[in-house]
């Protein structure tokens, strides 16, 4: 028997703990040596001025999700994978959506079915529960957590989508019975509605407006609501895409009083404003999303968060919806009003240069913490260590190696997703990934995608070590 399958010489390694000149001897698609020199024979690849670090792990896309009115999403799970391997990521977690009135085994078996035989990277599926009935909270969720689906998404806003406050507290009850995770969407939904039709009824209806609609204490009021019955409940929730400054402040209270609340921002609110959604001639639709861009204070917070723990992980939301199509932002035509544009941005393939370019370039952040925040805590908090997000002894040979003095200007042409447009068109970001293994097997080389689409296989998860409540049960409450 060979020793290694292959062997990546004269890299420095970068894991959330170390920095390190060694080589990664690879064998049937895990890593099995690190040392200073590996002799063999084995094929290489040479790492030399490079970085290698932990294939990403983007636990935030949605693909393949289309809506019952007619939106298609514009990645399916080739197109989705492919460009999250150029990207530098080896694992996503994109969403399985119970439609009201449907089961979520369901659901679960339609996502399977899209994404089977179709992906170049590991994946895994978060539930999303749109509709918690008894059956639901008290046969499938259950069951689908035991199946390794062990986190879920619940939304306060959007309709269709939506649950009241005794639905979120059934589903958080839920949670802390099966040890899941629950991410929540923090937004009044009520708030929205209202807002929005009073900016109708004034005829402010171009994209500008959707941030109007959405305002800081929209998110704010949400988050502290979800925090409190979290607390309620005794259950650990992760607040995902937070925006603002007024959010960070509702975590940073909770995280002071010892609640396990865990929070995901994403690059769109570090380099994206409100400005952006003025954009001429109705191109500031290609920028919504919520919650929406806030502003240069916010993008502060949303660093210093990053920058202090206080934010676990950092995900794309990659939402993509073609610009020019009636099935994505035009939907209702060329000059819709504000609420009928799909929600929604495309950015699986550049998250991690721009955070690499504007986070460890720029001094905000380590290359430890770099790898912590894309790749690293997404495995832990998910379920997926210590298989996924290291490069240790025994992990899967998920390798991302980084030319991190590459200067890029980010164009759509550039890009693998099934979008028409980049949000980030024209900014220029040094460092990128080069070549990219999965599982040991090359899906990215030299930026060219030379993987297989079906290499990509279903990830069961564990329970998340961080899903355990702190065990100040309100057992009151129970029969
Ligand atoms: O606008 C967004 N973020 N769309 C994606 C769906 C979601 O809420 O994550
Ligand atoms: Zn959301
Ligand atoms: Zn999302």
């Amino acid at each position: 028997m060979a020793d290694f399958d292959r062997v990546i010489r004269n890299g420095t390694v970068v894991t959330a703990a170390d920095v390190s000149r060694c080589d990664i001897g690879i064998r049937d698609g895990r890593i099995v040596a690190l040392a200073e020199r590996i002799v063999s024979d084995a094929p290489s690849i040479d790492a030399a001025g490079r970085l290698v670090m932990p294939g990403g792990i983007d636990s935030h896309v949605h693909i393949a999700q289309d809506g019952d009115d007619g939106t298609v999403m514009a990645d399916d799970f080739l197109s989705g994978t492919t460009s999250a391997a150029c990207g530098g990521n080896t694992t996503v977690i994109p969403f399985a959506l119970q439609a009201k009135g449907r089961s979520l085994r369901a659901a679960v078996q339609d996502y399977h079915a899209k994404a089977d035989g179709r992906c170049l990277v590991d994946y895994a599926f978060h539930l999303i529960v749109s509709d918690p009935t008894e059956g639901v909270l008290g046969q499938e969720l259950p069951a689908l957590v035991k199946d390794g689906y062990t986190s879920f998404k619940v939304f306060m806003t959007y309709d269709g989508l939506k649950l009241n406050d005794r639905e979120l507290l059934e589903v958080f009850d839920v949670a802390r019975r099966e040890r899941a995770l629950v991410m929540v969407h923090a937004e009044n939904y009520d708030a929205i509605r209202f807002l929005t039709d009073r900016l109708e009824r004034a005829g402010r209806t171009e994209p500008y407006y959707h941030t109007a609609s959405r305002p800081v204490p929209v998110e704010r009021e949400a988050t502290h609501r979800a925090i409190s019955f979290a607390e309620m409940i005794d259950v650990p929730i992760m607040i995902v895409h937070v925006s603002s400054a007024d959010a960070i402040e509702q975590i940073r209270w909770a995280q002071g009083r010892g609640l396990k609340v865990f929070a995901e921002t994403c690059p769109q609110y570090l380099t994206l404003t409100a400005e952006d959604l003025k954009a001429l001639n109705m191109e500031g639709e290609k920028y919504v999303c919520s919650p929406p861009p806030r502003d240069k204070a916010s993008q502060e917070a949303c660093w210093t968060g990053l920058g202090n723990g206080l934010f676990s992980v950092f995900s794309s939301d990659h939402c993509p919806f073609r610009y020019d199509s009636p099935a994505g932002k035009k939907k209702h035509g060329e000059r819709t009003a504000f609420r009928w544009v799909p929600n929604g941005i495309p950015g699986v393939e550049t998250r991690l240069p721009i955070l690499f370019s504007e986070g460890v370039g720029k001094g905000r952040l380590s290359l430890q913490q770099f790898v912590a925040l894309t790749s690293t805590n997404h495995a832990q908090m998910y379920g997926l260590a210590p298989r996924k997000g290291s490069i240790a002894v025994g992990a899967d040979a998920d390798i991302a190696i980084w030319d991190p003095e590459r200067r890029v200007t980010i164009t759509q042409d550039l890009l693998h997703h099934g979008a028409d447009y980049t949000p980030y068109e024209g900014m220029e970001v040094t460092g990128w990934p080069e070549t990219v293994l999965v599982r040991g097997e090359t899906v990215v080389e030299a930026g060219r995608v030379v993987g297989r689409p079906g290499h990509g296989r279903f990830l069961k998860r564990d329970l998340s070590p961080f899903a355990a409540p702190r065990g100040i049960r309100p057992t009151e409450y129970e029969a």
